[in-house]
């Protein structure tokens, strides 16, 4: 099933095929972008629907196809706490993923949650950015792969409903203690997800069904839906759901 009809490209799979699929693109995005620019830059996600991918993407028939000393590696949003804690989106990332793979330490750029406050370490994060994409002052990064997850509250990295990270212009990174979950949480801010090359959404399971057919195909309400606001201003917007995320979206939506 594939549309194009609400300004972005649906694609709804078989769970079994979904994460081939995806893991496909992730290669085929790589592999694009070191041709044409010497590197790919990939901002991953947390939260549960991308385990599989990432499980996948370390197995040897995959890990192969992709120039790891050539891959960067930064985190769209991490939860403020320490490395090792279970909650961390670092660790589930090096845990599925980059522990099995032949990519360089200095490639890996985590959220240094171990310093200081949310606000410093968001700081830290966007002076990261700065230096690794060799920004001048109003620049944003332009990642080859934004990889973003849905909540079920419609939120997408950590821009939650309502919050006032949804205006920011200018920081590249920000943090907000979100009550909902009752943690500090550090999150590319919109003009980063928007200035993306390619912007993959990945949403799986049945629990996700209402609030994919809510962003993608219910009336625009940003602020109670922040994924609507993902937007890239030139790049693609790919939404990849399983079948069961994808059940109440109309045919002709997805
Ligand atoms: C996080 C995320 C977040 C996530 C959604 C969906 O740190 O939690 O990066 O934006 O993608 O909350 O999470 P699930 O996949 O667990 O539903």
């Amino acid at each position: 099933m594939a549309g194009g009809s609400l300004g972005c490209n649906i694609l709804a799979f078989p769970e079994m095929t979904l994460f081939r699929e995806a893991a496909k693109r992730v290669v085929e995005l790589a592999r694009g972008a070191i041709a044409e620019r010497g590197h790919f830059m990939a901002a991953l996600c947390g939260g549960n629907d991308p385990r599989p991918l990432y499980a996948l993407l370390a197995t040897p028939e995959w890990s192969n196809q992709i120039n790891w000393a050539r891959t960067h590696v930064f985190w769209g949003d991490e939860r403020f706490v320490p490395p090792d804690n279970d909650a961390s989106n670092f660790r589930m990332v090096n845990e599925t993923l980059l522990s099995h793979v032949s990519i360089p330490l200095q490639n890996i750029h985590r959220v240094l949650t171990e310093l200081g406050t949310a606000q410093e370490a968001a700081a830290a994060y966007e002076r990261k950015l700065k230096d690794a994409f060799n920004l001048q002052d109003r620049e944003f990064p332009q990642f080859d792969l934004m990889l973003l997850g849905l909540g079920e509250n419609g939120h997408t990295a950590s821009l939650f409903p309502y919050s006032a990270l949804l205006d920011e212009k200018e920081r590249l990174v920000a943090s907000e203690f979100v009550k909902e979950v009752e943690q500090w949480r550090i999150t590319m801010t919109l003009p980063v997800l928007n200035n993306s090359r390619e912007v993959l959404f990945l949403a799986t399971g049945a629990r996700k069904a209402e609030i994919v057919n809510d962003v993608l195909a219910g009336r625009f309400s940003p602020r109670q839906y922040p994924a609507q606001l993902v937007r890239p201003k030139s790049g693609d917007l790919v939404w990849m759901l399983d079948t069961p995320a994808a059940s109440c979206l109309k045919k002709d939506a997805a």
